[in-house]
């Protein structure tokens, strides 16, 4: 194996370590032990090939590699290293190994960027803690508010300002550190595929052309907690069976919408949720998904209206809130020209696909140029213990990046 490999598998290996379900998979939710283990390491790495390493007052990180001139605009590249509830080691990770390798791979040439490179690991890609994705980036490019971060909790009735104090920080301070597109030439982030497309046309490289956005919502029904066995079928107020339909409802609304539409409830709290108790409320969270716009609208809309007349008619009442209502967003073309180029020129074939999956690079690309590789996923699964992405192509985006980094700091 070759040192680069040998690299790969170490950080892999390691930074699955940092997990609370050693027997099932990598569950790393952002501000928790793990994560901060995982960010430590990371820091650690960066400081080795002597970037300087900041955290901003959300926890994103910053490593930061002088090129000869830091008055022009930086490169800006990375991903993030929380993971879903028993999710697998490569989603996020990859992006942030993969810039770190990919700049000690120019640093043993002897090679010196004209501008900066700045590799960010983001807070929370995953919306596990708060409901809401890409929080860091979110933050960064000032699309929190302070009334969302006074209003987002997490399974304890935290919010993110409680969960920010707690930890020696300020949410108000972000404000302070947004993003400043003028000094940011690019992002680039290299992520896992997380979908079958590359292994079904043989390419090792994906070029993301867009990225699809989702709507985010967390609906609350609320009935009338009595007994499961004494309450007569007609006289109850059960807001489960309404959860049941309302999961039906997504599955048929986002099927008939288009190919490119997806609907998932992938939480569905009952409380109290015990077998001989007609539940007073049921939390779901519904997740649509298109790279139309328009198509996610009407399916977000005649959810909305299918809901209320459901609710209306099972005597229940609920609550409707949108955590997050994002637009799928074109990557910069330009860029694509020159990272097809850098693949032809490393002999790496590439197809131009793009991501149902959002990134952090969703987010950035509403505020400077952006673009998204992909290197495939065995089986195409993600989110799940059994993720894998070789480690050859985890090294042939590594080249790729590398590539890019020498052209695109010259332009
Ligand atoms: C990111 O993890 C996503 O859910 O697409
Ligand atoms: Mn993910
Ligand atoms: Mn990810």
């Amino acid at each position: 194996m070759n040192v680069l490999s040998h690299r790969i598998e170490e950080h892999i290996a390691q930074l699955s370590k940092f997990t609370s379900t050693p027997e099932n998979g990598v569950t790393r939710v952002v501000y928790s032990e793990e994560d901060k283990k995982a960010k430590n390491y990371l820091k650690k790495e960066m400081k080795k090939l002597s970037l300087e390493v900041r955290e901003d007052e959300l926890g994103n990180i910053f490593g930061t590699w002088r090129g000869k001139n830091s008055e022009l605009s930086q490169v800006w590249t990375g991903s993030h290293v929380d993971a879903p509830i028993n999710g697998g080691k490569y989603d996020g990770v990859v992006g942030v190994i993969s810039a770190i390798e990919a700049i000690r791979l120019l640093q043993a040439n002897n090679y010196k960027p004209e501008r900066d490179i700045v590799i960010v690991v983001f807070v929370a890609e995953e919306p596990t803690k708060f409901g809401v994705g890409c929080l860091g980036s979110r933050a960064l490019t000032g699309m929190v508010t302070e009334e969302e971060a006074n209003d987002w909790q997490d399974e304890n009735g935290q919010t993110l300002s409680d969960v920010l104090q707690s930890l020696g920080k300020d949410f108000k301070k972000i404000i302070n550190e947004q993003l400043n597109p003028k000094k940011v030439k690019t992002f680039i982030e290299l992520h896992i595929e997380q979908g079958p497309v590359l292994e079904e046309v043989e390419k090792p490289i994906g070029i993301v052309n867009i990225i699809s956005a989702p709507t985010e919502i967390s609906l609350t029904i609320t009935g009338e907690q009595r007994h499961a066995g004494s309450t007569p079928m007609e006289i109850r107020k059960d807001p489960v069976p309404a959860a049941a339909e309302i999961v039906l409802i997504v599955e048929k609304l986002t099927k008939r919408m288009s190919e490119t539409s997806v609907g998932t409830v992938g939480h569905l709290k009952l409380t109290p949720s015990t077998s001989n108790v007609i539940a007073h409320q049921v939390e779901l969270s519904i997740d649509i998904r298109d790279i139309k716009v328009e198509k996610k609208e009407r399916i977000v809309n005649q959810l909305k209206v299918e809901v209320e007349k459901l609710i209306k008619k099972r005597g229940l009442t609920y609550k409707w809130e949108i955590k997050a209502n994002d637009i799928p967003e074109k990557m910069n073309n330009a860029n694509i020209e020159l990272i097809k180029h850098c693949s032809e020129s490393l002999g790496l074939t590439y197809h131009i696909m793009h991501s149902g999956a959002y990134h952090d690079a969703l987010i950035m690309s509403s505020k400077v140029n952006t673009n998204l590789i992909f290197i495939p996923s065995t089986k195409g699964i993600s989110h799940a213990p059994e993720e894998f992405t070789s480690t050859y192509y985890i090294a042939k985006g590594i080249e790729l990046l590398g590539e890019y980094f020498k052209k695109i700091t010259i332009k």
